[in-house]
Formats: structure tokens, sequence, C-alpha cells
């Protein structure tokens, strides 16, 4: 693997950097490994729970046929999370929003690092770890860290569940599509930290793409998405976004 100190950013990349009026970012697990958040399947820690491979316990079925399970998990997940802190990566990107006149802020991430380094208007594909749902009306409450997790509904009295897309389950209402309008639209689009294996967040930079953006792809690994970007930077996420607003 090349090391960092070799990794530059291509004349054409920076340029495009400078003169960009819309950009799109999209990540995954990987920009929070250096927070120390584990992630899924490549680079760092992969992560099982009791045996069971976590697309096993983040499942639907697996609400249904026993919640209080899901429930620890996503316990222990956000006792995890909650003495960890954002990474260079999360606030470099935290500084575009400002930086470009259309910023959008696409994450498969449910750990809140973007919005705890200042992030605004983060579109969430999967969810968030720090919010639970109703199963009965959809009610949404915010889980903070100095009070019991609530478990009953406060409008209607059923159970709350994990406010996280487990798998076989719908995206949010719009997420998507709103992502898919800004990713149509924009000049240059990241994509960092992602195995870009889980669809349909892994077709954004194809869409971005097709309509003319250039894309980057960010990441120490290989991914199938890799030859199909117009340029890879291959590195850790908080060792390669700093190199972006050194001129
Ligand atoms: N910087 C950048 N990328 C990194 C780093 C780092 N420091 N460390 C690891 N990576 C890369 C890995 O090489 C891998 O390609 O991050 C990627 C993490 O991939 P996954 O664990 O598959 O995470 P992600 O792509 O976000 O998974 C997508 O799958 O399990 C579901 O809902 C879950 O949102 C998740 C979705």
């Amino acid at each position: 693997m090349q090391t960092i100190q070799t990794q530059v950013i291509s004349d054409e990349l920076r340029d495009r950097f400078d003169r960009a009026q819309s950009v799109l970012v999209l990540t995954g697990a990987g920009i929070s490994a250096e927070s120390g958040v584990p992630t899924f399947r490549g680079g760092g820690n992969t992560a099982v729970w009791r045996g069971m491979p976590f697309d096993v316990i983040s499942s639907a079925t697996m609400v249904q046929r026993d919640l209080a399970a899901v429930w620890e998990w996503f316990d222990y997940r956000r006792n995890l999370l909650q003495n960890l802190r954002p990474n260079r990566a999360h606030d470099e990107i935290a500084h575009w929003q400002d930086r470009f006149p259309q910023f959008t802020l696409v994450t498969q991430n449910i750990d809140g690092l973007h919005q705890k380094a200042g992030s605004r208007e983060v579109v969430e594909l999967h969810g968030n770890i720090w919010r639970a749902r109703c199963v009965n009306c959809n009610a949404r409450v915010e889980i903070l860290t100095d009070k019991p997790r609530p478990d009953i509904c406060a409008a209607c009295g059923d159970r709350l569940r994990p406010d996280v897309v487990l798998f076989g389950e719908m995206l949010p209402p719009g997420a998507f599509e709103t992502a898919a309008e800004k990713a149509a639209d924009c000049e240059l689009c990241f994509v960092i930290g992602t195995s870009a294996i889980v669809y349909p967040a892994a077709s954004l930079p194809e869409i971005a793409r097709s309509a003319g953006g250039y894309v980057c792809e960010i990441n120490p690994e290989a991914t199938p998405l890799s030859n199909r970007c117009d340029e890879g930077l291959t590195g850790k996420a908080g060792e390669v976004l700093p190199l972006f607003s050194k001129s």
C-alpha cells in the first residue's frame, strides 16, 4: 500500500476542488474507523454480536422475533460511541459545507459523528443510533446520554425500536431521492470509507458520474467502485482529507 506521504492530489482534482460550486460527499463506516468505530467489513475489525453476524442481529426479522436482543446490540454500540470523538476527516467535511455554494453530505453511518463535528442537514440513509422510533405510529424520540433509554412511545404507548434501517427494510422516505437528485447535479463527488457493496447507497457515485460529475474515491483498500471512479486516493480519510485544505 502507498504510504500517505506519496499520496498527492492530482492537479485535475485540485483544480476541480478549487472551482467547484456543487459538491456531494458520500461516507461509510470507514470515515469513523479512526475515531474507534468498528467497520462492518474491510479495513478495521468487523462486527459480530453474541456469535450472530451483524446482518442477523440488525434485521427486521429480529425486531419481530426479539426486540430486546436488538436493543441490547444497539445499546452496546451506543455505549461504545458515547465517548468517541469525530476525527480530522469529519472536521474537514464540516468545513466544506461553508466552502461550497451547494454542498450535500450523504452518510450511511448511524453514529452521529458528522453532526458532532458540526455538519448540518446530513442526509442519513440508514437512520441514526441516537434516535428511537415507535413501531406503531412512527413517532421519533432522541436518545440522550444522561437519561435512561425510553422503551415506550409517549404518543401511542406502543414499543420503541432503534431508528436505524435494518437489513430487509426500506430507507427513510425521501432520503435516497434527495441524495440521488443532488448526485445528479454535482460537479464533484467524494466517496469516502465505504465498501460500495450496499445498495442503493452504492449507486450514488454512478448517478453522479453518468451526469458528468467527477468522482473521487478515498479508501485504504480497493472496492468494486474503484475502477469506475475518475480518481482514487489510497489512504485513511483522516490523513487524506486534510490535504485538501493544504494549498
Ligand atoms: N479511512 C477510509 N476508509 C476506511 C478506513 C479509513 N480510516 N478504514 C477502513 N476503511 C474502508 C474499508 O476499506 C472499507 O472499504 O471503509 C470501508 C468500510 O466498509 P463497510 O464496513 O462495508 O462499511 P459501509 O460501506 O459503510 O457499509 C455499508 O452496510 O452493514 C451495512 O448499514 C450498514 O451502513 C452500513 C452499510
